[in-house]
């Protein structure tokens, strides 16, 4: 196992089997503090640096709440346009300085790997929110996290599963480190779903390959569904486009409401989305019409990522087994299951 503590989190390249039990177990002991049971201040005193540079709503928010779950602090910079990258300042310049001002940085950025560049200028772990189409590991930990405990539910496990993915696999960041991951297991069957201009990378295809896994590509949803444990659909990323009118032409094209999910999936099997899904009409990827089905595990998902950042802040600042040491009361009424 390689231990997090110090360490910057910035692929999921780094983490081997074992650490991501690891992070799975620690993710697992947050639930009572995420769900306002008791309060810990094991950070009390930190400082948290939560840098978005591109578009984000859940991985800030929960890189955010996940700190101040611990008892930590949060200074936050949204947007490129009002920081100081826009006057020419390098990433190394920023790290540099962020990692005198804070404990530890959560980053986003819309370049591929500018994270792994900003990281060489920081002293403080530098945890990677995303750089571009490249990587978002934070974002497939919790993914695996939320697969492992869906399948429980039906007795099932990661080893020997069979996962569809949809939409567009070629610029969908968590797509990528996803299928990385998968490869730390056995025997899974993955079926991409895609227009074959928007294809899972070659190189990926041939990591799962080289794990021994099974992949099938194809461009028909209903086809690809048929035996899916999991059912992973992606938005199409707009922002990776060279033009509107390019993204506009593969929006829609695969959709998953209540008719396919009925006629085409395993009645148990798991919908999942990284989210934001396009709920424009135009789009519709996920349809609101499955909102109460109990296989739409998405907002689960998303409550993931909660734990699955409080056990990476944890780990990095190596206080993992002192949450329990500094436990308080919750003082307020909470309605929380
Ligand atoms: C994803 C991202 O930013 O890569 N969102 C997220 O972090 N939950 C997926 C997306 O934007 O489509």
């Amino acid at each position: 196992m390689t231990s997090l503590k110090g360490s910057h989190v910035l692929s999921v390249n780094q983490l081997d089997l074992d650490t991501l039990k690891e992070i799975f177990h620690v993710a697992k002991q947050m639930e009572p503090y995420a769900k306002r049971q008791k309060r810990t201040k094991v950070l009390e005193g930190a400082i948290l640096a939560n840098l978005f540079f591109e578009a984000s709503t859940r991985t800030r928010v929960s890189f955010g709440t996940a700190f101040n779950l611990l008892g930590g602090s949060v200074r936050e910079t949204v947007g490129m346009a009002t920081s100081s990258l826009a006057k020419g300042e390098s990433l190394f310049d920023t790290a540099r300085m962020f990692a005198s001002y804070s404990d530890v940085v959560a980053m986003r950025h819309p370049d591929s790997g500018s994270v792994a560049e900003f990281a060489t200028g920081s002293s403080v772990p530098v945890i990677n929110g995303g750089d571009g189409a490249n990587e978002h590991p934070t974002q497939a930990l919790l993914d695996l996290f939320t697969i492992e405990k869906e399948l429980a539910n039906n007795a099932r496990q990661i080893d020997g599963m069979k996962i569809a993915m949809v939409g567009d696999l070629k610029h969908g960041r968590t797509v990528h480190s996803l299928s990385k991951l998968l490869c730390r297991y056995q025997n899974i069957e993955v079926t991409m779903i895609s227009p074959k201009e928007l294809a899972m990378p070659d190189y990926i295809i041939a990591e799962l390959d080289n794990a021994g896994h099974k992949v099938t590509q194809t461009e028909s949803l209903v086809d690809g569904l048929n035996d899916a444990d999991i059912v992973y659909v992606t938005r199409i990323q707009e922002e990776r486009f060279a033009s509107q009118e390019e993204a506009d032409q593969y929006r829609g094209q695969f959709r998953i409401n209540k008719q396919i999910f009925t006629n085409h999936c395993q009645q148990k099997a798991v919908i999942m989305h990284p989210l934001p899904r396009d709920s424009r009409p135009q789009a519709n990827e996920l349809d609101n019409d499955l909102n109460e089905h109990p296989s739409l595990a998405v907002f689960r998902q998303a409550d993931n990522g909660v734990l699955v950042r409080m056990a990476l802040f944890a780990m990095t600042l190596g206080v993992e087994k002192q949450m329990s040491q500094y436990e308080c009361p919750v003082n307020w009424h909470t309605n929380k299951a």
